[in-house]
């Protein structure tokens, strides 16, 4: 029989999705459960519930099933470039699935490659940037492995896949209750369908597991300083932190504070517009935080070309381009930007908000003397003359000849 490795999350899809692999395509299914820090597991440990989601897939059927702590990494390898990039799909979204899904891909190879498998698949539907990422991420990096993607092509609904899993005996997880489609990891949690899918419907408060209602917020504004060096953040009031962990604690004490959520039009790659929402704590104010040390420290030409260039690469991200050559271009440039981006920034949490109260840096590009009104000002007022004359001249050799409106 042939080997496929299988994205597997546990949850009702890719559950049935192992014995309608070997049904229908005659695959024995090695499933692979990815940790990135998801919410609900045993704290730490990465135990507790995701060696739960093992035993599932082989009560399932699997024939082998492999859990896989990939929370360091998700952080160092793919969060990081995202806070050094300041990272947001539509200047809004932190882009919690789109990072984690070439991360998945790579362990899914992997692990193909250690068992001897030749295909891997995914839970996707057709109608998501999922299955693009998955897709196009194994293209780049193991364009000899066939992708396969069960959900998109079975064309059963939840019900008839929950009575074609009873009609086979498969202990299928079925959760009543939550309406929602969910994805998590560290740098955050979205949320899609349901009443949702009316853009118009406030988000049920029931939607949200990390951020609380502002009517639950604490009455007094908390600050938190976070320490950068190189552009990473590397200590939360003065204690260091691994990013994986430090991600966590802000992303815990923001939360408090109802910071971090996002309800947004998105515009999909698969020309959809869908609403989504998500809830990113931590993800909001370290990005938050970076950006202001960035505007403290980055040469003005530098800094602007930066900006320009952030948004194409949070589209690529989106995009499923994680593994392409502009990527890499940009994340070129980005990292010679990074080494001066050293210092503390002063976030204040309150009511939904995380705003900048202060930041100082020893490669700061801030000079008081050169800034200030008072009587230290050392800006040479004198030059400003022949400055602005020249700065206008095409401006005035124009209006002369149009003659001014
Ligand atoms: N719309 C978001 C994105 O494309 C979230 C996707 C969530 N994925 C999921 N399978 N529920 O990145």
């Amino acid at each position: 029989m042939k080997r496929l490795v299988l994205a597997y999350s546990g949850g009702l899809d890719t559950s049935v999705a192992i014995r309608w692999l070997a049904e229908h395509k005659d695959y024995e299914v090695v499933a692979c459960a990815i940790d990135l820090g998801q919410q609900g597991e045993g704290e730490g440990e990465g135990g507790g519930e995701m060696e739960r989601i093992r035993r599932r897939a082989l009560d399932c059927g699997a024939v082998e099933a492999v859990v896989v702590d990939a929370r360091s990494e998700f952080a160092d390898d793919f969060v990081a470039s995202a806070i050094a990039a300041n990272a947001l799909y539509m200047g809004k979204y932190p882009l919690v699935s789109a990072l984690s899904r070439p991360l998945i891909t790579r362990h899914l190879v992997r692990v193909a490659r250690e068992t001897g498998a030749l295909a891997v698949a995914h839970g996707c539907t057709g109608k998501g940037n999922d299955q693009v990422r998955f897709e196009v991420t194994a293209m780049a990096i193991a364009p000899d492995l066939t992708v396969e993607a069960p959900i998109r092509e079975w064309g059963m609904n939840r019900d008839g896949a929950i009575a074609w899993a009873e009609e086979r005996g498969i202990p299928v997880p079925v959760r009543r209750g939550s309406p929602y489609s969910i994805d998590e990891n560290l740098w955050g949690r979205t949320a899609e369908c349901g009443i949702l899918e009316d853009p118009w419907a406030s988000p049920p408060e029931e939607v949200y597991e990390r951020s609380a209602a502002l009517v639950d917020t604490p009455d007094e504004v908390e600050e938190l300083t976070l320490t950068f060096a190189a552009g990473q953040p590397v200590a939360v009031d003065g204690k260091q932190l691994e990013l994986v962990d430090l991600i966590a604690e802000v992303d815990r004490r923001a939360g408090a504070h109802g910071v971090g959520r996002i309800d947004m039009l998105e515009d999909r790659l698969v020309g959809i517009k869908s609403r989504e929402i998500y809830e990113c704590p931590g993800a909001i104010t370290l990005l938050t935080a970076h950006r202001d040390l960035e505007d403290l420290c980055l040469e003005q030409e530098l800094a602007a070309e930066k900006r320009a260039l952030e948004g194409r690469y949070a589209q690529l991200i989106y995009n499923g381009l994680w593994f392409t050559p502009l990527k890499k271009a940009i994340d070129a440039f980005i990292a010679t930007s990074q080494p001066v981006v050293n210092g503390d920034v002063r976030m204040a949490l309150f009511k939904g908000s995380a705003w900048v109260a202060g930041r100082r840096s020893d490669s700061g590009l801030y000079d008081h003397d050169l800034a200030t009104y008072a009587a230290s000002d050392r800006f040479d007022h004198t030059q400003a003359e022949g400055f602005v004359k020249l700065w206008g001249l095409p401006t005035k050799v124009w209006a002369r000849r149009q003659g001014s409106r």
